[in-house]
């Protein structure tokens, strides 16, 4: 293939993943984003194989039928609600490959086309040592990220005296090192660097909370791409260049969005810190809450004219979605309105709600954002919270002391009738207790998800 073609094709494969991104900004259109981003990594692919520089093929096969066995069946294994992990754990991976790569251009510069050994391009040691040192950030920060999501380790933030001097030190130490390798080639501060990189993604990592996880794997996300591009500056490959900015940045403006959706800020995120104990935390089940049966749910539901359903969370892990729809259906069809409300950051990733309801085919027009659905909380007749919790507390209007003081909520509370559905009066991800559930205009109804949604749908 000549390098014209080449080009060419890498174009046609960025421009496919650029489409693959704008797809993947809306439900509907995600599925065909997936098919645009498919397309673009086979060309890739298939462009990079048929490079001159390519010697042979057996080690590619093995590595490409080793590596995509285990990503199809870590795909079709996992839980939705692992996805977080999962996600962070391919992206230890990219950060991983980066490293490698790195410390293999080190050793046969010439096979990369970059100089020869003692003599590599120094833009090329410039491109290395960033691309080796973001990709290790991201390795070990990716590793401490999957096992806090895993449970593996405690989700709570690991703080101690001197750490932001401690992690800023050690950024000071990379970039001394980066450029001592990028002025003298000396292999040695090259590999320091490196190990200091994974030190202090691991440092970097430890401090933040459980509730901030989701925001870090977006960032690892925006790292991994990064280095990503790094290398392939260092290949000369354009197509890894245009993809690693293209993750780098939208990874980037995912982890804001998603801050904002939690009225915090990028800096207190990354800072870490975030779900040690406040000392304002009620203990849950301290105060009578109302509970009532799926019976007297279907009771309350065949009345209303509006309803409004609020998933989290809970309908995720009970896999509640369809039982959901089916009893929305039922409603619907004895007259009332059914529309779902989705809040930005509802479950354990971005989307994970649109996701599930699209699995339950529940059409998008009955699916409302946040801010296109709060204010008719107050003319509708049952709020129907299943499985959410934090998304719908007040304490984040009204307590300055809470830890999700500012974040936007769901009005459920101004809702005629508040339905909660749930297996207890356990607290949500934040870890703090919500004062809606002993409202007299609550009531509670324990139990599993899907269970008491096919409850309901059978009373209905
Ligand atoms: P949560 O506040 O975590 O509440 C979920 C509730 O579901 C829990 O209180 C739990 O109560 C219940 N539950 C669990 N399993 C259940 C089951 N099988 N059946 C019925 N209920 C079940 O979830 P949310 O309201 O969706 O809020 C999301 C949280 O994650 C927020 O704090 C948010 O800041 C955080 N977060 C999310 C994201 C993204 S991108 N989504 C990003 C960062 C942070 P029981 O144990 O009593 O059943």
């Amino acid at each position: 293939m000549t390098a014209d073609v080449a080009a060419l094709a890498y174009l046609g494969a960025s421009i496919l993943f650029i489409m693959a991104l704008r797809g993947l900004s809306s439900p509907a259109m995600a599925r065909r984003g997936n098919v645009y981003a498919i397309a673009g990594m086979v060309i890739a692919v298939a462009t990079t194989l048929a490079e001159p520089g390519v010697l042979g093929y057996d080690m590619i096969l093995v590595a490409l039928v080793a590596g995509g066995g285990i990503g199809t069946v870590a795909a079709r294994r996992i839980q939705m609600a692992a996805m977080p992990q999962l996600v962070a754990a391919f992206h230890s991976l990219v950060g991983l490959a980066a490293v490698l790569v790195a410390i293999a251009a080190f050793y046969a510069p010439d096979a990369f086309g970059i100089g020869a050994p003692g003599a590599i391009k120094v833009a090329s040691r410039i491109e290395m040592a960033i691309g080796a040192a973001i990709g290790a950030i991201t390795f070990s920060g990716s590793i401490v990220a999957f096992a806090k999501l895993q449970e593996l380790v405690t989700g709570a933030p690991l703080v101690f005296p001197g750490q932001h001097w401690l992690n800023l030190l050690l950024g000071l130490a990379l970039v001394a090192l980066g450029v001592e390798f990028a002025a003298t080639q000396d292999g040695s501060a090259y590999l320091v660097m490196i190990a200091l990189a994974f030190v202090l993604g691991v440092l970097l990592i430890v401090p933040i909370g459980g509730a901030d996880m989701p925001v870090v794997v977006s960032m690892l996300n925006s790292y991994s791409g990064w280095a990503a591009a790094g290398i392939g500056f260092t290949l000369e490959n354009t197509a890894l260049i245009v993809t690693g900015a293209l993750v780098g940045s939208s990874g980037a403006i995912l982890s804001y969005i998603m801050c904002r959706a939690m009225n915090r800020s990028f800096v207190s995120v990354i800072l870490g810190g975030f779900g040690v104990e406040t000392g304002t935390t009620v203990k849950a089940g301290e105060r009578p809450a109302k509970a009532g049966s799926a019976e007297d749910a279907a009771f309350i539901l065949k009345a209303a004219k509006t309803v409004i359903v609020i998933p989290g969370y809970g309908m995720a892990v009970a896999q509640a979605q369809h039982a959901v729809r089916e009893m929305a259906k039922a409603l619907a069809g004895s007259g009332a309105r059914v529309r779902y409300a989705v809040h930005p950051v509802a479950g354990r990733m971005p989307g994970h709600m649109n996701v599930l309801l699209a699995e339950a085919n529940v059409p998008y027009e009955e699916v409302a954002e946040l801010e296109d659905i709060n204010n008719d909380f107050a003319q509708t007749d049952v709020a129907f919270v299943i499985g959410a919790n934090d998304i719908t507390n007040p304490a984040a209007k009204t307590d300055p002391k809470s830890p999700i003081y500012g974040m936007p909520i769901l009005d459920v509370e101004r809702a005629r009738t508040v339905l909660f559905v749930k297996r207890s009066l356990a607290p949500g991800y934040a870890g703090i207790d919500n004062d809606l559930f002993y409202r007299p205009n609550t009531m509670m109804l324990f139990g599993d998800a899907k269970k008491v949604v096919e409850g309901i749908l059978q009373a209905l």
